[in-house]
């Protein structure tokens, strides 16, 4: 990936959205899938919930991607030079699993001071309308916050099964396939969703929420983020570690209390304490 062209800065602000941006050759996001497997054979299976938290800080492959300045040459021609990863973690639906991912926006329970967070979506898998790639409504990204209602769906991947509590105008979606290695690049305030996985393999990205260094968490203060670009001039996060290795004993503290303090933002004011949220 190169740094964008004026029409595509100009593209993600009328449309909220950038799709099928090419940032790894499809061998390397095979390679990515791989060690992802192994994790999840390490897990049992699958990954867990906490670890699938910002992964990037037990992780050393996943702290070099977040890093990577492939996606961030992308991204800095969104919300400029100086960066901090804020989050990070995997969307996977096996086959026939029957999970989606209903409408919403993600600023909806993050917390932070502003609508400037871009996500990066790096397919490892063919994320295909079959598979139940992300679909998006385009231009929704400038409407503000939407009411949304939780339903604790059990067939949702979402944290709270929260959903938009208007009616979305399915016609007006469009769908982002990705092959593997691709991006795609979403403004958190655009409406997007997911229908299931219909297909043969397992349908799966990373999304990397990225956001500038002014921004600062409104629910409590305490947060941390990872300076991946630039400069903070602003210090509103604690910094974050960095692994040296896979579980480093010393990111793994870092990473529990972090998890502690996530769970009472994203979920401060729900009815239901946290459930897996992958
Ligand atoms: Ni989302």
């Amino acid at each position: 990936m190169a740094f964008l062209t004026a029409a595509q800065q100009h593209a993600y602000a009328d449309t909220g959205f950038l799709p099928r941006l090419p940032v790894l050759p499809e061998a390397e996001a095979a390679d990515l899938l791989a060690r992802l497997e192994a994790i999840e054979r390490a897990e049992g299976g699958r990954l867990s919930a906490a670890s699938n938290q910002k992964p990037h800080l037990l992780f050393p492959f996943l702290a070099d991607l977040v890093r990577d300045a492939r996606i961030l040459d992308a991204v800095e021609g969104v919300l400029g030079p100086d960066i901090l990863c804020w989050a990070s973690g995997f969307f996977a639906k096996s086959p026939h699993d029957g999970k989606r991912i209903t409408w919403h926006q993600d600023s909806t329970y993050w917390g932070l001071s502003a609508p400037d967070i871009c996500t990066a979506w790096l397919a490892l898998t063919p994320s295909t309308p079959q598979s139940g790639c992300m679909r998006v409504v385009p231009a929704s990204h400038t409407t503000d916050q939407l009411p949304h209602r939780d339903t604790f769906a059990a067939d949702n991947l979402l944290s709270r099964g929260q959903e938009i509590a208007v009616a979305v105008d399915e016609r007006e979606a469009v769908d982002l396939v990705l092959a593997p290695g691709e991006m795609s690049l979403h403004h958190v305030r655009l409406i997007h969703g997911s229908e299931p996985n219909r297909a043969a393999h397992r349908r799966i990205g990373l999304a990397i929420r990225y956001i500038p260094t002014r921004l600062r968490q409104t629910i409590g203060s305490d947060d941390s983020a990872t300076l991946v670009r630039g400069t903070d001039r602003y210090g509103n996060f604690h910094p974050e570690p960095r692994p040296a290795n896979d579980r480093d004993p010393a990111c793994l503290a870092f990473h529990a209390a972090m998890l502690a303090r996530t769970q009472q933002i994203l979920y401060a004011g729900a009815a239901q304490p946290g459930r897996d949220r992958q």
